[in-house]
Parts: C-alpha cells; sequence; structure tokens
C-alpha cells in the first residue's frame, strides 16, 4: 500500500494512502469519460444532432471540472496523480468506447452504459472513503450527484412513452445502441 510522505492534519498517512488509490481509479474514469463524451460529440448524427452535440460539451466541461477536483485531492492527500494516457490504459479494467458514427438514440443508449459503469464506481468509492475521510467522501458525493444529474439529460433522450429505457437492458454497448436505434419511442 502507498504511504505519502505527508498527510493533511488529523488523517494518517496509512489512510491518505488508501484514499490516493482509489482516488486514482476515480481520476482514470473521469477522464476517460470525458474523451467518451467528445467522441460522441464528434460522432453523433441524425434527428436533434445540434442539441445532443452541445449538451455532451456541458457535460466535458463538467466532468473535466470533477477530475480536476479528483486529481487535486489526490496531491492534497500526498500523493502524484496521473491523468496520463499510457498509465490510464494500463490501469483500467474496460475497454475503449466501441460504437463510431451513430444516430442519437445510438450513442446516448450506449453512453447511459458508460454513465452506469463510472456512477456505480463513484458510489463504491463513496462507500470506501466513508470509511476513512469524511472531506473525501463529501467530494465525490457531491459529484455522483452531479454524474446522475448528467446521466438523466441522457436517459430523457431514450426513454420512450411507456417510461422504458428504449436499449432494453442491453448489456453491451454496441447492443444498446443498435437495439435503440431501431426502436419505437412512441411505444
Ligand atoms: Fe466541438
Amino acid at each position: 500500500m502507498l504511504k505519502p510522505s505527508f498527510s493533511p492534519s488529523g488523517l494518517s498517512q496509512e489512510k491518505a494512502g488508501e484514499l490516493i488509490e482509489n482516488l486514482q481509479d476515480r481520476l482514470v474514469a473521469l477522464v476517460d469519460l470525458s474523451l467518451v463524451l467528445k467522441h460522441i460529440h464528434w460522432n453523433v448524427v441524425g434527428a436533434g444532432f445540434l442539441s445532443v452535440h452541445e449538451m455532451l460539451d456541458d457535460h466535458v466541461i463538467g466532468i473535466r471540472q470533477m477530475s480536476d477536483a479528483v486529481a487535486e485531492r489526490i496531491a492534497t492527500l500526498g500523493g502524484v496523480p496521473n491523468g496520463l494516457i499510457g498509465h490510464m490504459t494500463k490501469s483500467r479494467d474496460w475497454d475503449d468506447y466501441s460504437v463510431g458514427r451513430a444516430v442519437v438514440p445510438a450513442h446516448l443508449a450506449a453512453l447511459d452504459l458508460v454513465y452506469d459503469g463510472v456512477i456505480g464506481d463513484h458510489r463504491e468509492a463513496i462507500s470506501y472513503a466513508a470509511d476513512r475521510d469524511p472531506v473525501t467522501e463529501d467530494l465525490l458525493v457531491g459529484q455522483a450527484g452531479k454524474l446522475e444529474l448528467y446521466q438523466w439529460f441522457v436517459r430523457a433522450h431514450i426513454e420512450n412513452t411507456s417510461g422504458e429505457l428504449m436499449h432494453g437492458g442491453a448489456e453491451s454497448e454496441l447492443e444498446a445502441a443498435s437495439t435503440a436505434a431501431t426502436a419505437d419511442p412512441l411505444k
């Protein structure tokens, strides 16, 4: 376990080390999410293009603020934040976003799965921080609330009139994209 040479007053270096490792995973996830959002911003096509293209840039701004806050918390705890591409591709346990050019419902259905993953892991990181440091916990709680708001913005585009998500519980991005692309929004 990493042990920094200093930590904030009242927080042991052991706990700071544990938090740094936990936060480093969140940093990678948030930087990767910001890149996925830009990828969709560039590759989304079809009806509703402009509003989604612009909405995604709002998400990018918010997610970049989150990754900056997490990186600076790592440094505050005595660690060395790393959001470089080489480190990220070695340390993450998921593949690149898998959809290229696609229509609005297809990309947003796949993005809903991406948000599911990031938010679920953020909630686990909140539980981990709760046992160690309320300041780090507070940071992550605020971010989770905003991430869930962003996911609702995405879901509102792929919700049919029955209130169901049009990807129908798909488990992969490609499956979600192809299911939503042909779904009936008036169902
Ligand atoms: Fe742009």
